[in-house]
This record gives structure tokens, C-alpha cells and sequence, in this order.
């Protein structure tokens, strides 16, 4: 999951490349590179670290090169050097190629172009395209690349500068995200659209197997037998504004600000102007009647998914699982015309969510995407989509698409059930009205910023912090302890509440952080027992909890923190927020990059 970037047009390419490196950058970022087409010669700059370390570096460069490529990395094979950087390039240093992806098969290619003459000079999978391509190379560089790419096993999105055909550039892909545009100076690709803002407005989305060719001009498109084929345009809406800080420290912190109005604009786009019910056209139109249902998902995705399983039981009368999208697959889950899959991803390019969506449609089942990026390919391979309209996400650690998914997935339950179970309207009614009042209660959650800083001073140092919780909010006390793994290091683990005697117990000691989440509408006084057990072991206590006014917590809780009461869908996602703040404010007390974790990146393209 690396940030591709080319460019072949008039305007000089290295700022270029630049800011578009730095726009992709949470895709990836342990190491960067660029390769520029000067004078009929490739030139070539890497290095380990963050693109604004390699802008440092070729501040003084002295180029005009107007094509050019460039990489921000997510190390898989060989670690984040500069020798393993990208572009990497072929025995003549003629070809360059920066990739996102993996070659599964790069070991067996890279022995034999060994034993063929190639020197090899990286521990990356990546290094075997460009030898390929050269071993291809005969005159034509777009058929050698689709030789080349014909020859490689698993997911990739390439970029090809050849300095022996200096008027093009070719890209390819198959299993990784590929954007393409003309700005009027020339012809640009990308891993995502941030890279684009204000620059393009129209682009084209590369399917899966799929070449282009890029000229000053414009790009040609082409499926593997070479046949020339035409892809939709798609206008881009985004204000590139939207990917600014806008005077907060960090993404993470204006995202989590900015869930109110993700969560309303995902809720608004839904409801029926009566309020009455909810209208999802595609789903309407395309999903027959089914009866079981797979949430699919990963990581914050998954916990989304776990949430909508406690809700949807209390809206659908049939089985509902929430599955770990990579493990899915590895499982025999019963699927046929009458299963439902829901693939639930921010990104929609996540491969292990793809690859599940693409098993259980291989199996007959029926598919809803619930995403939050439109053209992305898990939107595209679905039978409907559902989207969440939380804007574009640049913190590492999803927050605003969590909740706004929570949102999401309560709306299509509800849909489903009044489509196909014939859920009472009164139900339906219910959670509607509740969904409406969310964003102002949103709002009012967020109020507890300054005192959950205050609070994390005091936790900031642990080493372990448990998380504990009941029912629908059990997976928040999962996303609560992922956020803080995430993005402090500080080892975490959510447990349902009533699990803690059986074993982690035993992790409590003189000190040990417990965050509990209290509220009335879920078990309430066995989560109270649970909390005595913390206190009986000196356990410290942050109790998140929407009764504050609980005489017991007086003495059983070192810090309450209040939410605002909410039932159903509402719940937990209120309860996400001063989990969402606490993660952060400890991340800043201990100084790590919040936006951009160690060794994590945002979309996960690699299996
Ligand atoms: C969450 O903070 C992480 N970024 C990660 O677990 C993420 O949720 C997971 O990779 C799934 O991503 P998706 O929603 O884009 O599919």
C-alpha cells in the first residue's frame, strides 16, 4: 500500500511530484522516491523516510524535466532504505518502475533474470518488473510491459518511464487502486484522487487488468489482448480544501471534530424527506430477499461491522455474523443465492475485503458495498452500494468513517428490514428519530476534548490499558483499544466485560488503566460488578459512562467520563468519541506521529 504518482506533460515535474507524493503519503511513508526524464537520461532520487526529508534533498536539483514518476513507500519486501526505495530500474538505469502491491511470484522471476545476466540490485519484489520489462524491451515499451505484467502473480499498479521512449509513460494494473487525467498541461496518474485536487476534475478509474499509455496529450486505455476499451469519466467533487488541516495539529484531531457533519450528511442523503424511512434506490432495486447475512471487514471496518451485528439482530429476523474479511475466506461460511454479504471499507481498495466480496459473489451470494470512496473497486464489483459521506480521511486511524459507517450500516439494517422482513414502522420510526438528534448530541460529546487531555496525563505512561464493555458496545471498546494501539504503541486490549474473570484478570495490577464503558441501556449493573473487580485489584478506573450521576461511581471511578444518553444506533457511536479523544491525547502526550503511525498506512493493498 504505497502512493503512486506520474506525470508526462509541459510543466515542470519534480514540485509536481512533490506535492503529489505528500498528498499520498498515508498511504505509505517509510521511504520515498522520484525519477525524472532529463536530457534522454533517467535520473534517479530516494531515500529513506518522509517525502519532505527527500524534498530536502533535491531542493538544489537542477532539473527541468517535464516526465517524470514518483513513490512514497509501505515496505513489504526488504526494509525502508534507500536501496530498496522506488523507482527501481533496470541493468541499463533506461527503465523505471514504481509499484504498489505485491509480487507474489518475484522470487522464482528475480533467480532466473539473475541467471539470465540481470543484476539484481534490491531486496524488493518490485525490482524484478523492471528487468522484466527490459528482458521484454523491443522497441515497444507498452508490450513489453503487458509481457511483463503477464508473467507476474498478485496485486499490483505500476508506472513505466522509459528514457528510450521519453514521449510516454505506461501504467498497469490488476488488484491495486489506479487513477488517471489530463489537466490540460499533460496526463497525470495516481494511486487516489487527493494526489488530483485542483488540478483535474475529470478522471478515469483503471479496472483491474487493464493498461494505459500516457502521452502530453492524454492516455489510451487497453485490456490484455490490446484491445483498445473506453472507461467512464467521473467528475471529482472534492474541494481540495477538504485535505487541509484547517488550523487543527493534526488530521486525526479535525476529523474527529468533523463527525457531526459526516454523520449527518451520511444520515440526510438517506432519509425519506417524511423522516419516515429510509430510501436506498440501488438497494432496493438489486437485493432480493436473503436469509443470512456476512458483515466482511477489516480492522476499524470490522468493528463497525461487529456494531451493526448487535443492531441489526433487533431489526432482521435471520442470522447475522460479522467476520473478519482476511479469515473469510479461510473459513467455509454457508453461502449461496440466499446469502447476503455487506463489505464494509472507508478506502473500498482494501484486497482482503475485495478478495472476500469476490469469494462470496464467485459463490452466488448477493453483495453490498458500504464504502466511503465511490469508484473504488469494492464499490465497483458490488451488486449496490451504500455510501457514508464522511469526506476524504487522511489520519491513518479511522475515526469520522467509523461512526458515519455505524450510521450507515443502522440505516441500510432498518432499509432491509422494512423491505424485506416488513419491520414495524413504529421500529423504524424510532431509530429514525434518534438518528436525526445525532449529530447535535455529536457535538455536545465532543465538548469533553479539554477534560479527556487532562485525563490522558495521567494515563500517557502505562504500559497496558484494558477496555471493557457489553453488548453493541463491546466493539467500541475494540475500536477504543485499536485507536490507541494505533497511534500511541502502548499495548491495549477490548474484552467483553463479563470475559475479564476468565483470564485477563490477571493483567490488572497496581495502576493498570481500565477503561470502562457504562451505560443504562446495556447490562448495566453487571458492568457496575465489573468495575468493583478493577477496583478490587487497584486497577485505575476511567469509566465512559452516559449516568454519570451513579452514586456507586464515586468511589468505584478514578475519572467518569459523560456522554450524552442515547439508545440503539446512536449509542455507540457516542461512546466512540471520548475513546476516539483519549487515544489521541495520550498519542500527543507521548509524541508520536499521530497521522502517520509506524508502520501502518491507510489503505491496505497488499493481502
Ligand atoms: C483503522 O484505524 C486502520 N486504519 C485500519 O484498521 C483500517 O480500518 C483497515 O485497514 C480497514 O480499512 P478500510 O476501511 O479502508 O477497508
Amino acid at each position: 500500500m504505497c502512493g503512486i504518482i506520474g506525470y508526462i506533460g509541459s510543466q515542470k515535474a519534480l514540485p509536481l511530484l512533490l506535492e503529489a507524493l505528500k498528498r499520498l503519503e498515508y498511504r505509505g511513508y517509510d521511504s520515498a522516491g522520484v525519477a525524472l526524464l532529463e536530457d534522454g537520461q533517467i535520473m534517479r532520487f530516494r531515500r529513506a523516510g518522509k517525502v519532505r526529508e527527500l524534498e530536502e534533498d533535491v531542493r538544489t536539483a537542477a532539473t527541468t524535466a517535464t516526465t517524470g514518476i514518483g513513490h512514497t513507500r509501505w515496505a513489504t519486501h526488504g526494509k525502508p532504505t534507500e536501496d530498496n526505495a522506488h523507482p527501481h530500474v533496470d541493468c541499463s538505469g533506461r527503465i523505471a518502475v514504481v509499484h504498489n502491491g505485491i509480487i507474489e511470484n518475484y522470487a522464482a522471476l528475480r533467480d532466473r533474470l539473475a541467471a539470465e545476466g540481470h543484476t539484481i540490485r534490491s531486496e524488493t519484489d518490485t525490482e524484478v518488473l523492471a528487468h522484466l520489462i527490459e528482458a521484454h524491451l523491443d522497441g515497444d515499451l507498452l508490450a513489453a510491459v503487458r509481457a511483463a505484467v503477464a508473467q507476474a502473480q498478485g496485486a499490483f499498479a505500476l508506472a513505466v518511464l522509459s528514457a528510450d521512449a521519453p514521449d510516454r509513460l505506461i501504467v498497469a494494473r490488476r488488484g491495486s487502486p489506479l487513477v488517471l487525467a489530463n489537466d490540460g498541461t499533460g496526463s497525470l496518474v495516481s494511486s487516489d484522487v487527493p494526489a488530483l485536487l485542483g488540478r483535474a476534475t475529470d478522471v478515469q478509474y483503471l479496472s483491474d487488468n487493464e493498461i494505459a499509455e500516457l502521452t502530453r496529450d492524454g492516455f489510451r486505455i487497453f485490456d490484455t489482448s490490446g484491445r483498445r476499451i473506453q472507461r467512464p469519466t467521473h467528475q471529482v467533487t472534492t474541494d481540495p480544501v477538504a485535505i487541509q488541516k484547517a488550523g487543527y495539529k493534526h488530521y486525526m484531531l479535525k476529523e474527529i471534530h468533523e463527525q457531526a457533519r459526516a454523520i449527518g450528511e451520511t444520515i440526510r442523503e438517506k432519509l425519506l424527506p417524511s423522516a419516515a424511512s429510509v430510501s436506498l434506490p440501488l438497494v432496493q432495486s438489486r437485493i432480493r430477499r436473503f436469509d443470512h447475512v456476512y458483515l466482511v471487514s477489516c480492522g476499524t471496518a470490522f468493528h463497525a461491522s461487529m456494531a451493526a451485528e448487535y443492531l441489526w439482530e433487533g431489526l432482521l429476523p435471520v442470522p447475522i455474523q460479522a467476520m473478519i474479511a482476511s479469515e473469510f475466506r479461510v473459513r467455509s461460511p454457508h453461502l449461496s443465492s440466499r446469502t447476503l454479504v455487506v463489505a464494509v471499507s472507508q478506502s473500498g481498495e482494501t484486497i482482503d475485503t475485495l478478495m472476500a466480496l469476490r469469494h462470496a459473489r464467485e459463490r452466488g451470494a448477493q453483495v453490498i458495498a458500504l464504502v466511503n470512496n465511490e469508484q473504488s473497486a469494492i464499490d465497483r464489483e458490488a451488486d449496490a452500494s451504500v455510501y457514508t459521506r464522511a469526506g476524504i480521511e487522511i489520519g491513518v486511524a479511522a475515526t469520522k468513517t467509523f461512526t458515519a459507517q455505524i450510521a450507515a450500516l443502522g440505516l441500510l439494517g432498518i432499509h432491509l428490514g422494512q423491505a424485506h422482513f416488513s419491520l414495524p414502522a413504529a421500529r423504524a420510526q424510532e431509530e429514525l428519530e434518534r438518528l436525526a438528534r445525532l449529530p447535535g448530541r455529536v457535538i455536545e460529546a465532543l465538548r469533553a476534548s479539554d477534560q479527556i487531555c487532562e485525563v490522558s496525563e495521567r494515563i500517557h505512561r502505562a504500559r497496558d490499558v484494558l477496555y471493557l464493555a457489553r453488548g453493541s458496545l463491546y466493539p467500541v471498546a475494540l475500536e477504543g483499544a485499536l485507536k490507541l494501539k494505533e497511534i500511541s504503541y502502548i499495548h491495549a486490549e477490548g474484552y467483553p466485560a463479563g470475559e475479564m474473570k476468565h483470564g485477563p484478570i490477571a493483567l490488572i495490577d497496581e495502576g493498570t488503566p481500565v477503561v470502562t464503558l457504562l451505560s443504562r441501556g446495556t447490562a448495566y449493573d453487571k458492568v457496575l460488578a465489573n468495575i468493583e473487580e478493577v477496583k478490587a485489584r487497584n486497577g485505575f478506573t476511567l469509566v465512559v459512562t452516559d449516568a454519570p450521576e451513579e452514586p456507586s461511581l464515586a468511589h468505584l471511578a478514578d475519572v467518569v467520563l459523560a456522554v450524552p444518553a442515547a439508545e440503539g444506533i446512536s449509542r455507540p457511536i457516542l461512546f466512540a468519541i471520548p475513546l476516539q479523544l483519549l487515544a489521541y491525547y495520550i498519542a500527543v502526550q507521548r509524541g508520536t506521529d499521530v497521522d502517520q503511525p509506524r508502520n501502518l498506512a491507510k489503505t491496505v493493498t497488499v493481502e
